[in-house]
Order: C-alpha cells, then structure tokens, then sequence
C-alpha cells in the first residue's frame, strides 16, 4: 500500500510520465536503431545481388548444370543418351520456369509492395536464362536425336521432332518459337528493331512456354495416358496469375474513372 501511496502525490505521477516517457524515448530510439542496422545489412545483401555479380554467378551455375546434364549421363563407360534427353530437358524447362514466373511474381508483388525490390533484381537475368533455356533445349533435341541414331537424316529427325510419342510435337514448335527470340537476344538487334518492336517479339516467349508446358505435361499421354501434375499446376499458375492481373487492373480502371 506504501509503495502505491507514493505514487498517487504530484511527483509521483511526474516521475511516472518521465519514467513512461523515457522508456518510449529508449524503445523507439532502439527500434530505430534495429532498423537501420537492418536496413544496413538489407542494403549490403542488395549491393550483391547488383546484375554484374548476379549475372556470373548465374552463368556459372547454369554452365555447370549443364555440363553435370551430360557427365551425369556417362556410367561404367557407357553414354546413356536417354537420360541426358531426360536431364537436359528438365534444366531447360526450370530456365523458362525462371524466365516466366520472375516476370509474373514483379508484377503481382508491385501491385502490392511498390516498394519491393528484391524480385526486380532478377529480372535482367530472363534475357541470359531465355539464352540458356534455348541452347539446352538445342542440346536437349540433338540428345534425342543422337538416341535414335537418327542425326543428319533429315527427314527421320523431322519425324522425331514432330511426333507425338513424348508429345515431342509441342516441344520442338516452343524452340522453333524459341528461335527469333534468341537471334534478336543482342543489343545490335534491340537497336535495329527499336525497344518497343523487339519487346513485342520477346512477348511470344509465353507461347513458347505453353508449348513447352504442353510438352512436358503430356510427355507420358499419347503412350501411357498420364498428365504431368507439376507441369500442368505451371500451367495453372500461369493463367490464374495473368488472370489476377488483368482482373486487379480492371479493377484499378474502373475506379480511377
Ligand atoms: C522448350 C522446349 C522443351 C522443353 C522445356 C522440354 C522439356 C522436357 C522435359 C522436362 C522432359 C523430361 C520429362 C520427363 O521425363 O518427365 C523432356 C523429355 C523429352 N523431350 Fe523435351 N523439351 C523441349 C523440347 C523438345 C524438343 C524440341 C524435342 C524434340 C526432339 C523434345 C523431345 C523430348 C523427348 C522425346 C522426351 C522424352 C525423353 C524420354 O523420357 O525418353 N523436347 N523434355
């Protein structure tokens, strides 16, 4: 009761304010304190992820993905072509994953953190993973070819590439569709085309993917009758992503009016 007496006097409640007030000033000043020691370290982590450093290191981790495809596809001095098919394939396929979903996953999170800014760090990296993807899935083709022992026949590699045994047929339109897009990867042809013409072009990336989703996810139909489940839930994502997207700036429209 003593201790509580002390406290209903003039200066006790003073000193309660001062007490009360201080110890916000120490909370606050220490939360501000934490943010900018968080901040400090946020801006590090952002310095590294700068697209010189990411580009390397992106680069080298393809390149070396890409070698272990083929490496891995040699055991007891036999080449295993079948599977050097199988994990080309896949690395190609997780490169147009990249390609489509990073740009997909900007513009969702910019609608509702402006601010973000980790996921516009990795978009540059689309133009050497669209370089790579086509190059694997080149090698990816070639593999197939090599497996059926039907390399330089012409007419025979058209039969493999246009089939639909593995729903090849899908794949190989998504390279063809691949094609321009990779020849008109340089500055030269951004230039010549003009930014808003080669950006255009760069659109049919997302037809391609389809195709290469349509490929991977019934690769086993025309054989087996199986669907993909991962390659269809891509495809799912997709279409629910741009969905919500043209729904959100529909939205956005109709209120601004
Ligand atoms: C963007 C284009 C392409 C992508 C993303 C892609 C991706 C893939 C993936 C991920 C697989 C492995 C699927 C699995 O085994 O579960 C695969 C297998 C296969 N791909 Fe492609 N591919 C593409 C283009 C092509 C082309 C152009 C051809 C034609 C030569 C082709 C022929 C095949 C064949 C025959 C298989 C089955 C291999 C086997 O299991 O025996 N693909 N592809």
């Amino acid at each position: 009761m003593d201790s509580l007496q002390k406290y209903y006097t003039p200066y006790g409640i003073l000193q309660v304010f001062f007490c009360a007030f201080t110890r916000k000033k120490w909370i606050v000043s220490s939360a501000i304190n934490a943010y900018s020691d968080h901040m400090e370290i946020l801006q590090k982590l952002e310095s590294y992820l700068s697209y010189p450093i990411l580009k390397k290191v992106f680069i080298g981790v393809v390149s070396i993905a890409w070698s272990g495809t083929f490496l891995g596809a040699y055991k007891d001095g036999n080449f295993y072509w079948g599977r050097a098919v199988h994990e080309t394939g896949e690395l190609g396929w997780a490169l147009l994953l990249f390609v489509i979903f990073v740009s997909l996953a900007q513009k969702i999170v910019r609608l509702h953190v402006p601010k973000f800014p980790w996921i516009a760090r990795f978009l540059p990296l689309r133009k050497e993973a669209g370089i790579f993807a086509f190059l694997i899935i080149g090698s990816h083709a070639l593999a197939e070819f090599l497996k059926r022992g039907v390399l330089g026949d012409t007419s025979a590699m058209i039969d493999a590439a246009f089939t639909t045994h593995h729903a090849a047929v899908f794949g190989s339109i998504s390279f063809l569709i691949m094609l321009p897009l990779f020849l008109t990867s340089t500055n030269w042809a951004i230039k010549k085309m003009g930014p808003k013409a080669w950006k255009n072009l760069q659109r049919f990336a997302h037809v391609a993917f389809v195709f290469a989703a349509l490929h991977v996810a019934l690769i086993d139909f025309f054989g087996y009758g199986k669907i993909d489940g991962g390659a269809t839930l891509s495809m799912l994502a997709y279409f629910g992503g741009y969905a919500y997207l043209w729904h959100k700036k529909k939205q956005l429209k109709t209120n601004t009016l």
